[in-house]
This record gives C-alpha cells, structure tokens and sequence, in this order.
C-alpha cells in the first residue's frame, strides 16, 4: 500500500501545482433549488426496491453499517467540498482496470450525497459495454442509457427513483459493443446537455468505464467537469495508476479513492487522498 500512496502523493502533488484543489474557497453553489428537485420527483417513476438485494450488494441504504456509512460520508464530504469550491456538479468515476469498485462507489456516493438535504443527485450508468447499476439495485429496467443514445428514446422514459428521496437513476440494460463511438458521438453531448438542464440535480454522477481497457473514458471526460479515480488496494500497479493518471491528464481529478483496502483493523474500505 506504501507505493501506490507515495504514487498518490505525488500525484496530489502534481494536481496541486496545477491548482485543482482550493478547499478554502467553498461557497453556495449555483445549481439547485428546491423547485428543481420537486419537478424530478412527480415526474419519476419509484421502484420498490428488496433490501435484502441491496444489502446483499453492499448498497448503503440501511443506516446500520456504521463502518462502511462512515467511509462513504467522508468520501461525500470530500467530494461535495472539492466540487462546490469550483461550481462543479458532474462527476465522472473510472479506475484503472474493471472490477475495482466504479459501480459500487458511484452507487454508494450518489446515496450519501443524497441523504444531505440540500442535495438532489442523478446517477448515469455509462458504463455501456458493462452495465452493472441496475443489477445493484436488484432492478430490471425495459430500456436503459443505450436506448437514449442510439434510439433516441426520451431520458424520462428510463429514469427511476429508487424509493431514496433526493436520488433519481438512469440505468442501463444490455451491453453494447460499439460504446466509444456513442461516448464519442454527437448524440453523447445533446444527452449530457439534456441531463444537465432538464433534470437539474446539483451533482450528476456517471459511472463510466475502466480508463485501460479501451478508450471509452477518455472520449467521455470533456463532457464532465471532474474525475473521481477508483483503484484497488494490492491489485492496482504503480505503472497502472502512472499510465491512468497520464491517461487523464487534463481532466480535473476530484480525489482518488482507495478501495477495498486490506488493513490491520479489518475496514474492507477505506478512503485514502
Ligand atoms: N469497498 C468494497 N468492499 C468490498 N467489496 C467491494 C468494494 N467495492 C467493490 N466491491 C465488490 O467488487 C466487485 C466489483 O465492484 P464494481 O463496483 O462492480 O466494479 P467496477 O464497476 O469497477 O467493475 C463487486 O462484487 C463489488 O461488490
Ligand atoms: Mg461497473
């Protein structure tokens, strides 16, 4: 863990002098009101959803995992005082490789932030080659994310509210085997433009897919205002997390999380940044 957190540093360090991280200067931010988010709720659709699924999927809607409601506020905290001190409100979360936590950290922010009252969150599931959120929340939706892009299917026709105040999900369905091109697509920027200005949530949080693996990440990250970086304890390389961030440059990294860290005291997370 010593490397990848000397590699962290560094590279806080390097974001630093680039003066992405201004903690001091956190101020109202511009995007939301209480209109806002009354006009998503009447207009959504609310899932029951089964909360021994969600449990059993690590989904942090019951209140009495302490250590893991923990680490997830801290992160929020983080991450809501990084992106208000910029007037930011869309997030995009990828890591290295598949597998290290995207979904479920994307899933498990959009809750914590939505639990604060003055907070309204979207959650995207952008991940189009592997889409995981639905499956998260236990939920089979008719279409999913691909349908708006590729048929343009109207965004409200797929938005659900996951019986959370405050949280509304566009999730995806099956996977699609030519995401670049959407990510890449002229469509993609209508979309994002649509999300942004209908459904005016203060943060929108995309789940998107593992930097590495393809190009999908890179052709999405000019359409959000900062990147939350995913890596796993002992899994990801220090050349992995060198090649990321190299990967990224340019985009405003918001934090970098740490997760499923093995340590002494038995966290199965832990937020490091
Ligand atoms: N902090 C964590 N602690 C324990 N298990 C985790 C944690 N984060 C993710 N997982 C598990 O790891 C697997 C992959 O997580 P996921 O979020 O789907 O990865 P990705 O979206 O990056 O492919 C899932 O089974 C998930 O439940
Ligand atoms: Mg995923």
């Amino acid at each position: 863990m010593e490397r990848i957190k000397q590699a962290l540093t560094r590279a806080r360090e390097e974001q630093n002098k680039r003066g992405n991280f201004t903690l001091a200067e956190v101020k109202e931010h511009p995007a939301s009101t209480t209109t806002d988010l009354e006009y998503d709720y009447t207009q959504t659709k609310v899932v029951e959803l089964n909360s021994k699924v969600l449990h059993k999927n690590r989904v942090l809607f019951d209140k009495d995992n302490d250590r893991a409601n923990t680490a997830y506020k801290l992160l929020r905290t983080q991450v809501e005082q990084r992106m208000l001190a910029k007037g930011w409100n869309t997030l995009a979360v990828t890591s290295p490789s598949p597998g290290q936590g995207k979904s479920l950290t994307s899933i498990n922010l959009a809750i914590s932030l939505a639990r604060s009252k003055h907070n309204s969150v979207l959650l995207v599931d952008l991940d189009l080659r592997r889409p995981s959120i639905h499956r998260y929340f236990g939920y089979e939706p008719e279409n999913g994310v691909a349908d708006c892009l590729s048929n343009d299917l109207p965004v409200s026709e797929i938005l659900f509210n996951p019986g959370l105040e405050r949280l509304v999900v566009a999730p995806g369905k099956q996977s699609v085997y030519n995401s670049s091109e959407i990510l890449a697509s002229p469509r993609m920027g209508s979309f994002v433009n649509e999300l942004k200005n209908r459904y005016k949530s203060r943060y929108i949080i995309f789940d998107l897919p593992p930097v590495l693996a393809t190009d999908d990440a890179m052709a999405f990250s000019p359409y959000v205002d900062a990147t939350l970086l995913v890596i796993e304890d002992e899994v990801t390389t220090n050349d992995q997390l060198k090649q990321t961030l190299q990967m990224l440059e340019g985009t405003n990294i918001v934090g970098t999380v740490l997760n499923k860290a093995k340590s002494n005291s038995g966290n199965y997370y832990y937020y490091y940044n």
